[in-house]
């Protein structure tokens, strides 16, 4: 699903100076106008301007998908479009994203950008999409399987994982009491959502040299993604599982940490172990939620991630206009993002770890989380 073909100092400094140059090597235009490798195959198109933009959101597991919403019909009806935007419902999640995907093209949507709820179940959709003749723009979460993708825009989600592990490492460092060997549990996200095993990797890349070396002990011997998943990434399935591995394998052990995927599961995880009578372990997290911001300036959650919705939205609109002008579409990766059936042209953004000590600084443009921050200095 996901191919890190130059992962490494390489891949990295080379993605970094095509976005400094502002470099593109893909084009835009709907179905035919991109080609794998990143060259042109057919001069794009644009369309007209005024044109209705569909955006297709999954249910709201977290506060960055509510959030989503609300920016991107401002933010394209501001720049002129006609802002189609729907949420997938908690039921029938799929069927129901499926059929407003439908919808969009049925109704004429020049592009559609989709936060997929299941990025394997969308082919039929994203296929029809092209066939009408509209780009499709798979927006955090990649979709998978289809050569209907044109483009994709979100947070670097393998480093987004990278962050992960290397705050569990430093959080244990600082916070666990005692030196090595530490007692840890892993959790990864939803088995249907594309992303979950890239964090998982990511966080994995840094964290199982460790295990195997005994500094980190996972005491319930869960480390298969399979084991650690949490389905519909809904808190209670990540509490439940909390609450079991602590009956069964913690007795009178403390649990040192957690890596936990998001915010909305630490925040059950760590209810979990507060209501076992245990101490707090060095539990990490993902999109700056509020409750966890605060959580985390009160010394409780150890760290987030800042993936600022507001950055991915703009790119992602500024991607709708290069594409209604018939411009070259920005990307700034061709290599890393590959769905199975090909490598799709992305515009990665860059996560940010957030911990207690650099939260005034990460959250400098983020003025709500700077606001709860400036409460606790
Ligand atoms: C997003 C995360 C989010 C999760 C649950 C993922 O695809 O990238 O930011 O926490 O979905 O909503």
């Amino acid at each position: 699903m996901k191919k890190r073909i130059l992962l490494g100092a390489t891949a990295l400094v080379a993605a970094g100076v095509m976005a400094l140059a502002g470099c593109s090597s893909e084009r835009g235009g709907g179905s035919g106008g991109t080609s794998e490798g990143g060259s042109e195959t057919s001069a794009p198109a644009g369309f007209e301007a005024g044109a209705t933009i569909g955006v297709a959101l999954p249910d709201k597991t977290s506060e960055n998908w509510v959030l989503a919403g609300k920016l991107f019909t401002d933010g394209l009806e501001e720049a002129g479009f006609k802002a189609d935007v729907q949420y997938a419902p908690a039921s029938n999640t799929v069927a129901e994203q499926q059929n407003q995907i439908q919808a969009m093209v049925t109704g004429g949507a020049k592009v559609i950008i989709i936060g997929a709820k299941d990025g394997k179940q969308l082919s039929t959709q994203v296929q029809a999409a092209h066939e009408a003749g509209a780009t499709v723009i798979a927006y955090d979460r990649l979709i998978e399987n289809t050569d209907a993708v044109d483009y994709y825009v979100a947070f670097d989600n393998f480093k987004v994982g990278q962050l992960q592990g290397q705050a569990l490492l430093d959080g244990l460092e600082a916070r666990a009491g005692h030196p090595a060997p530490y007692n840890v549990e892993l959790f990864s996200g939803s088995p249907d959502d594309a992303n979950s095993a890239v964090f998982f990797d990511g966080a994995m890349e840094v964290l199982q040299p460790k295990i195997d070396d005994g500094t980190l002990v996972v005491a319930s011997g869960q480390t298969d993604i399979k084991q650690t998943a949490t389905d519909g990434w809904k808190a209670e399935n990540a509490q439940r599982r909390m609450d079991s591995i602590l009956t069964s394998t913690y007795g009178d052990k403390t649990v040192d940490g957690v890596l936990s995927p998001n915010d909305t599961l630490a925040r059950a995880i760590i209810t979990s172990v507060q209501q076992a009578g245990k101490p707090v372990p060095v539990v990490t997290g993902q999109d700056s939620e509020v409750e966890s911001v605060k959580s985390i300036m009160e010394g409780i959650q150890y760290s987030t991630i800042n993936k600022d919705t507001a950055l991915l939205v703009e790119q992602s609109i500024k991607m709708v206009g290069q594409l209604q002008k018939g411009e070259k579409v920005d990307v700034n990766d061709t290599e890393q993002y590959d769905n199975g059936v090909k490598v799709v042209p992305s515009y990665l953004l860059d996560p940010v770890i957030v911990t207690k000590e650099n939260a005034a600084e990460a959250y400098a443009n983020v003025p709500n989380l700077l606001e709860i921050v400036k409460q606790y200095q």
